[in-house]
């Protein structure tokens, strides 16, 4: 999606060209799932498909939204209204940042916006964070609010944990606003401090797919925050702050303490090896080593499928199928319950790779899965 092109639109539905057009990609996270909302680790990377907004300020307390992928009526709000919960569609997202940034004491007094996304929805790739960062940026900056890096995505994760009323943690957005291109990023959501590692793939001969099964998943729903529920009853438990407390040659005495809490043993266990796995991950990458991650991915997969429960028949399928075609590693990413997996394979094996996840779907009778490579790419930014 070109600015000018998300420019000249911006121009046809509100008479004028905008002040400024930005960018906010969407992610993959490479390892450390359902770390985030524990104080732990996470390594997301930022994707080529990003959302793209055209923005002009307002004076006269008033928000008008409008959609290239959505299309239909701009949608006019006023902000003294914007108010959490109800029911939502798109709109919560741009509007949960400016209530947001207007909650958190900053003087915004409306914006005229038109926005194109490529991040598919749905598919674990964090659309909507990308929605979010994009306005958070564009009004940052045309507002002089003197926001950065975390400090934007955490108001954006405000927006969606308030505003939208889904209970994530700050990786999303701070993926969205922080990451570098070539570069994965490894995060501390404890601190939010933040080191780029580089990721070049292409270099070492290796190729990263992301496969979209098409299955669509919602975070708003219940299993997320049950999930999340029962990693906070664990640190309760365990009598830390958070899971992240718990060191992993700490776990098996952690686990012993834990008892017949079999479902809160399976979290936690998730959840600490998850954060090693992270830390093994980023050793060897610095040991210039990639091919070597390929089987601690696929160990994070059998996690989140037998401990933490969150995959799906579709993610299992393309992890089988890829690991059996002889991927280096395989795993679902992102929140789970659908969505993308991760495929980490040598480039000359990448087309019967995709070929036979491909064949396995439709012998399945399954809807055809989107698979397509994943460059770690520019996080957000102003374009024009
Ligand atoms: C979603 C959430 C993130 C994170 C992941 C799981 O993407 O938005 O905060 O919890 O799930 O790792």
């Amino acid at each position: 999606m070109g600015a000018q092109q998300v420019a000249d639109r911006f121009a046809e539905l509100y008479g004028a060209g905008p002040e400024g057009v930005w960018a906010a990609p969407g992610r993959v996270n490479l390892i450390g799932e359902h770390t985030d909302y524990n104080d732990g680790f996470v390594m997301p990377f930022a994707l080529p498909h990003q959302a793209v907004a055209a923005v002009s300020r307002r004076t006269d307390g008033v928000l008008r939204l409008h959609s290239a992928d959505i299309g239909g009526d701009i949608t006019e709000l006023r902000l003294d209204d914007l108010a959490p919960g109800g029911d939502h569609d798109w709109t919560a997202y741009p509007a949960g940042v400016v209530w947001a940034l207007r909650e958190a004491g900053h003087e915004i007094t409306g914006a005229d916006v038109h926005l194109a996304s490529t991040v598919p929805t749905g598919a674990g790739l964090s659309s909507s964070a990308a929605l979010e960062v994009v306005i958070a940026l564009a009004l940052n900056d045309l507002y002089g609010l003197g926001l950065k890096g975390w400090r934007l995505a955490r108001l954006c994760q405000r927006a969606e944990n308030v505003y939208v009323g889904a209970p994530t943690g700050i990786m999303d957005q701070t993926a969205s606003a922080c990451c570098e291109a070539g570069h994965a990023l490894f995060l501390d959501t404890r601190d939010l401090s933040q080191r780029q590692i580089p990721f070049d793939l292409a270099a070492a001969g290796l190729r990263l797919l992301v496969v979209d099964t098409q299955v669509k998943h919602a975070h708003s729903g219940g299993e997320y925050g049950k999930r999340r529920a029962g990693c906070e009853k664990g640190a309760a438990l365990l009598g830390v702050d958070a899971l992240r407390d718990i060191p992993y040659d700490g776990l098996d005495a952690a686990l012993a303490r834990l008892g017949d809490e079999e479902e809160v043993v399976r979290l936690v266990r998730h959840v600490v090896t998850e954060n090693e796995r992270v830390e093994r991950t980023v050793a060897l990458l610095r040991a210039g080593d990639p091919r070597a991650i390929g089987p601690v991915l696929t160990e994070g997969h059998a996690s989140l499928r037998d401990d933490f429960r969150i995959s799906c028949p579709e993610l299992d399928l393309v992890v089988d199928t890829a690991l059996a075609g002889g991927a280096l590693g395989a795993r679902m990413t992102g929140g789970g319950f659908g969505g993308s997996a991760i495929v980490l394979a040598e480039a000359a094996d990448v087309e019967t790779l995709t070929k036979s996840v491909e064949a396995a779907f439709a012998a399945a009778g399954l809807t055809a899965p989107r698979v397509f490579e994943a460059v770690p790419s520019a996080g957000a930014r102003r374009l024009v």
